[in-house]
């Protein structure tokens, strides 16, 4: 009999009622280290006082109007991501997955509307991933995600990830736009080196096509910058948000330059729950605390003190793991042995990491983990590490 709940996740046996900081508490009391933050989404960590607060206030005042109306919230939210990027505008929507789908629709409407139908091409690559929608599993088109479900929405020039060639080679007289990760999430903690995303950002300029970052997962502060593309001194032209900028509210914003955005006009597109009033509430306290330079750097300290920790870790179980990667506090191990292994043995020690393709396991801890914390992540991973040696050893 299919579950009440249907079945499309492989859950782990864990429920957990109630968390703090880095902290999860089971149902039976353990206390478990959160590195996976809700796969990058609790940023400031669980039960953040000032997120409570901006919560709670909030719904004591009005929960939900339609965007038919002015929303104060939305529109300090707005404000303050424009002060703080390359956008002019923002539209808000309640998940990444709707990102894209506003992404998408954003490009083709600039082509079509500056008199270029024909350009409705969006180059992407492997290992991508950019949510669960059509559009979604279009963009990234792996067998796993699109098996089944076609017809699939076309328009979308899969390439090899880290094929700059390959990228110039695909432009056709129907390109609008080359969709990239600035570090893929999903497909294992691939960070494009900056060289890749400046010449990207020039083949764009040179062939008169939009850029669009899906900084769903590295944005938010992840790497040490409010947006992971800063590193590499570059501006998107449309911009996915999601995941951290709500805190573990369900929030997520396109942010686009005024010529990108320059077709969506009244009426090309809507939400009902896009930018409500408890979600933009919460994304403006947590911009008041991610976008601080104080609080960056602190994430650089602490995602510099993790990764040194981490290498010295890579280096006592070699058997086990194989290398550290990513940007930040977005860090994977590639491991030696299968990573559903190490991420199983770190829920027996209570440790919370998330699996990625490329058998990684991805450390995406809150951005406001403690020295402490890291001290104990690094203990309870050692301690992961030798039970699965110890597996290895008697199988
Ligand atoms: C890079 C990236 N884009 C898009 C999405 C889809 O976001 P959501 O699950 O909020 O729809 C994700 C989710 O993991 C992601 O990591």
């Amino acid at each position: 009999m299919i579950p009440s709940v249907l079945p499309t996740y492989n859950r782990a046996p864990l429920s957990f009622v109630k968390g703090e900081g880095a902290w999860l508490t089971e149902a039976d009391g353990r206390r478990f280290l959160d590195l996976g933050a809700g796969i990058a989404v609790n940023a400031l960590g669980h039960a953040h006082p000032a997120l409570v607060q901006a919560l709670t206030d909030q719904a004591q005042a009005v929960w939900h109007v339609s965007n038919l109306y002015q929303i104060p919230q939305q529109q300090a939210l707005a404000d303050k991501l424009v002060d703080h990027t390359f956008a002019d505008t923002v539209f808000f929507t309640n998940s990444g997955t709707e990102a894209c789908e506003l992404a998408v629709k954003m490009a083709r409407k600039y082509f079509h509307d500056k008199g270029q139908p024909e350009k409705v091409e969006i180059i992407t690559f492997d290992g991508s991933f950019h949510g669960r929608s059509s559009a979604g599993i279009a963009a990234a088109g792996s067998e796993k995600m699109t098996k089944g479900f076609g017809p699939l929405l076309s328009g979308f020039v899969h390439l090899t990830f880290g094929d700059l060639d390959g990228v110039t080679n695909a432009i056709t007289d129907q390109t609008a736009a080359i969709l990239i990760e600035p570090v893929q999430g999903e497909g294992g903690i691939r960070p494009v080196p900056d060289a890749e995303l400046k010449a990207l950002r020039q083949i764009c300029d040179d062939h008169g096509l939009l850029l669009i970052l899906d900084e769903v997962q590295c944005g938010v502060g992840r790497t040490g910058k409010l947006f992971a593309h800063e590193w590499a001194g570059i501006t998107p032209d449309i911009m996915m948000v999601a995941k951290g900028i709500g805190g573990g509210f369900p929030l997520g914003a396109v942010l686009a330059t005024e010529e990108a955005a320059s077709g969506m006009t009244v009426g090309t597109h809507g939400s009902t729950y896009g930018g409500n009033p408890l979600g933009c509430a919460v994304g403006c306290a947590v911009m008041d605390h991610v976008a601080n330079p104080d609080f960056l750097a602190e994430v650089n300290r602490k995602a510099g003190l993790l990764r040194q920790k981490l290498e010295g870790l890579v280096a006592d179980h070699p058997d086990v793991f194989e290398a550290v990667r990513g940007s930040g506090l977005m860090l994977g191990i590639k491991c030696k042995a299968a990573n559903i292994d190490v991420v199983n043995a770190g829920y027996d020690n209570q440790v919370i990491t998330v699996p990625a393709a490329d058998n990684v396991i991805r450390l995406l801890p809150p951005l406001t983990l403690t020295d402490e914390d890291i001290a104990e992540a690094i203990t309870r991973l050692d301690a992961s590490a030798a039970q699965v040696e110890n597996h290895l050893e008697t199988a």
